[in-house]
């Protein structure tokens, strides 16, 4: 197995540590000698600096000094420690946005915003662009060679749009790059609608919501010139330090830009995370899919790289209200859940508490109590204990032979659209109802964008696969030819790259006929409806129940070559088909009509890991709340179990000759987990 890099070169640690402000902190130099004394009982090695630290460097405009920065990244040096160093374009000086005001963003309602808060700077700015470049480059020159220097962490978070004069041009200037002339642009909008045809590009406005194709170009202009921005960033870095990683840390699922093609630019995937884990929580179980889906998303961006945790936090971040503490051991599950997923480093925001300011209370590292003796301190230091002993899980992989689409441009495409359920994150909700069976059985997905290679996987799944790209439905057609297993839903095939509707019936462009249906009409109910739908003898393979519960979606589809393996059972669609299955070449391909979540899709999706042998983490299912998963290396395999559920769980081994790494013990006969208890596992392969 190839050796993959480390996340840092030549420092073969699993990443521990957080967002350091020292700059918060210059008038008590105590404090930050009481930093560097508690960073080493925390077991804490790599600490993200001088995020949000523009005006300690550059407190008057071209004055600069970076005196205290050189004594930190000393001393982060001496303690053997890494700096993930960042530039600090997420909050920029008053002076600058006084002085400028074209750097402050405009609102849709076309208002200059005041100087407040922070990642709120315009994207297009010729001055702003300058100045970030003017810093990074200072940072980069001065730091480039310094033993302390980790890694580049680009301005914090990027997200938001701004409206003003120069991003509305820089808009227009991206459509005329992308349609070449205003009647191609026409036509891929549509523009004929209300009387929307354009004689030049500069009468075109974003804040037109009524044209759902530029809605969508919108979303892309944003994301590309978020892009753009951050290259423009990483420009300097680079010419001063090529050998040093990049990367910025990320949202999750966030759809401010396209993450797929973002994290293109980048050498390493960095990712937020503040799950909501608690006794009380509703669904404690979809939480922790849903996490385990984001971490699997992240994983697969690159996957011959390790990803890491960026920032989480220790306990409870005083924004999510009520600001439930964060129980014991929840911590340490939530870390190993992040490794168990592909990541090698988990760090936290923010390492001390601040004195003062919105997040004063936000859970930290280091409490206003300013010592070691605190029930979060002391979680952190025994995990970083234990990170000592997970070293060696370092180069290790996941392996998935299921691959889940789930894209950017279709999700922006399906959001965009009138007339469908496409509000409150219906995409991503499906991604994760058909991602949740696996996690169940503890089986390893790999989450993908649309355009990556899905040729070698068993099985491909894409929910409402609502926007086809050129191209797409002819690698769908080779992969089923080819012997592979295929499931699409309904909304899936509506209208290709500019949101234009499919002539002659859903799913477009040749989608129907490797599915063998035509989806004629598709059924919304109203919020908490349901039809039955009953199982056909077609299915008996599937094991199926007789009978399944649909939600809200409910699509009409003629059959054209497939056969029905379950029928509706209610309304005027009664005998007509809710789940088809088509052979196809050597393969087989399945439609979803209807909007069918548990306990169906843990039915079929049951049947068919047993059917396509996909392996299964623990050789079988797994109880409700707990979460395995695995990472091999050539010599070794790795199990990290989470217990999540808040009761003891014992737990059978699919083989013999487990080590535990954390108690450094075998484990003999079964594993047993306590409520909210986590482990790793090591087995020679
Ligand atoms: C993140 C942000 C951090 C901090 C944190 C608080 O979104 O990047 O700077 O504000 O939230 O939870």
């Amino acid at each position: 197995m190839a050796q993959r890099p480390l996340l840092i070169p030549g420092y073969p640690r699993i990443l521990h540590g957080g967002d350091y402000n020292p700059d918060q902190w210059l008038k008590t130099p105590e404090v930050i000698d009481e930093d560097f004394r508690l960073m080493k009982l925390a077991g804490c090695n790599t600490f993200a600096v001088g995020i949000f630290a523009w005006t300690s460097y550059e407190r008057q405009e071209g004055v600069f000094d970076f005196g205290w920065l050189d004594s930190v990244m000393d001393r982060m040096a001496a303690a053997g420690n890494k700096v993930v160093l960042a530039t600090p374009s997420g909050a920029k000086p008053a002076w600058l946005a006084k002085k400028y005001p074209e750097v402050r963003r405009v609102t849709r309602e076309g208002l200059r915003e005041p100087h407040a808060g922070r990642h709120n700077h315009c994207w297009t700015s010729p001055v702003y662009r300058e100045k970030v470049a003017d810093v990074n480059a200072r940072l980069a020159e001065r730091y480039a060679q310094h033993p302390a220097l980790g890694m580049w962490h680009i301005s914090n978070e990027y997200s938001g749009e701004c409206y003003c004069e120069l991003c509305l041009a820089s808009f227009q200037a991206w459509l005329g790059r992308r349609y070449g002339n205003i009647e191609a642009l026409n036509e891929a909008w549509w523009t004929a609608f209300w009387s929307h045809t354009f004689t030049s590009f500069d009468e075109i406005d974003p804040r037109d919501l009524s044209v759902d194709s530029l809605k969508l170009d919108w979303r892309r202009f944003i994301s590309d010139i978020t892009i753009d921005f951050m290259r423009a960033e990483m420009a300097p870095l680079r010419r001063f330090s090529a050998n040093v990683p990049i990367t910025t840390n990320l949202m999750g699922t966030c759809t401010a830009s396209d993450y797929s093609k973002l994290v293109a630019e980048l050498d390493l995937v960095a990712d937020d995370q503040y799950p909501a884990y608690s006794p009380d929580a509703a669904d404690l179980e979809r939480d922790v899919v849903q996490v385990a889906f984001k971490d699997d998303v992240h994983r697969c961006f690159k996957p011959d790289r390790p990803w890491m945790l960026m920032e989480s936090c220790p306990d409870a971040p005083q924004w999510r209200h009520p600001v439930q503490l964060k129980r014991p051991k929840l911590h340490q599950a939530e870390m190993l859940q992040a490794l168990g997923h592909g990541a090698e480093g988990t760090c936290y925001f923010q390492w001390r508490k601040g004195r003062a300011g919105g997040e004063k209370l936000h859970g930290a590292v280091v409490d206003h109590a300013g010592h070691e003796h605190t029930r979060v301190f002391q979680s952190v230091a025994e995990l970083g204990a234990h990170y000592e002993n997970l070293a060696e899980i370092i180069g290790s992989k996941a392996q998935a032979e299921v691959a889940l689409l789930y894209d950017w441009d279709v999700r922006w495409a399906f959001e965009a659209a009138e007339g469908v359920r496409s509000q409150h994150g219906e995409y991503l909700s499906a991604a994760v109802d058909h991602y949740t069976p696996f996690a169940r059985h503890g089986v390893t997905v790999d989450v993908l964008a649309v355009e990556r290679d899905f040729s070698r996987y068993k099985l491909v799944i894409a929910p409402q696969l609502w926007l086809l790209a050129p191209g797409v439905v002819e690698r769908i057609r080779r992969y089923v030819e080819a012997g592979g297993t295929f499931l699409t839903t309904y909304y899936s095939g509506y209208c290709d790259s500019t949101n234009r509707c499919f002539l002659g019936g859903f799913p477009g462009d040749g989608l129907m006929s490797v599915l063998g249906i035509w989806n004629e009409e598709t059924d919304w109910l109203p919020a908490g409806s349901k039809r039955r739908a009953v199982s056909r003898p077609e299915a008996s393979d599937l094991k199926l129940q007789s009978e399944y519960a649909t939600r809200e979606l409910c699509a009409l589809v003629k059959l054209q070559g497939a056969s029905a393996l379950l029928d509706y059972a209610d309304d005027f669609y009664a005998g007509s088909p809710a789940l088809t299955r088509h052979s196809y070449g050597a393969g087989t391909a399945y439609y979803q009509a209807a909007q069918l979540a548990s306990p169906f899709l843990h039915d079929f999706y049951g049947a068919l890991i047993e059917q396509l042998d996909l392996p299964r983490s623990l050789g079988r299912e797994l109880p409700a709340g707990v979460a395995v998963q695995r990472r091999a290396s050539a010599s070794h395999e790795y199990l990290f179990l989470q217990n999540f559920s808040q009761q003891d769980q014992t737990l059978s081994l699919p083989a013999s000759g487990y080590f535990d790494l954390l108690q450094q013990r075998e484990v003999r006969g079964a594993l047993q987990l306590g409520a909210w208890d986590s482990t790793v596992l090591r087995r020679s392969r």
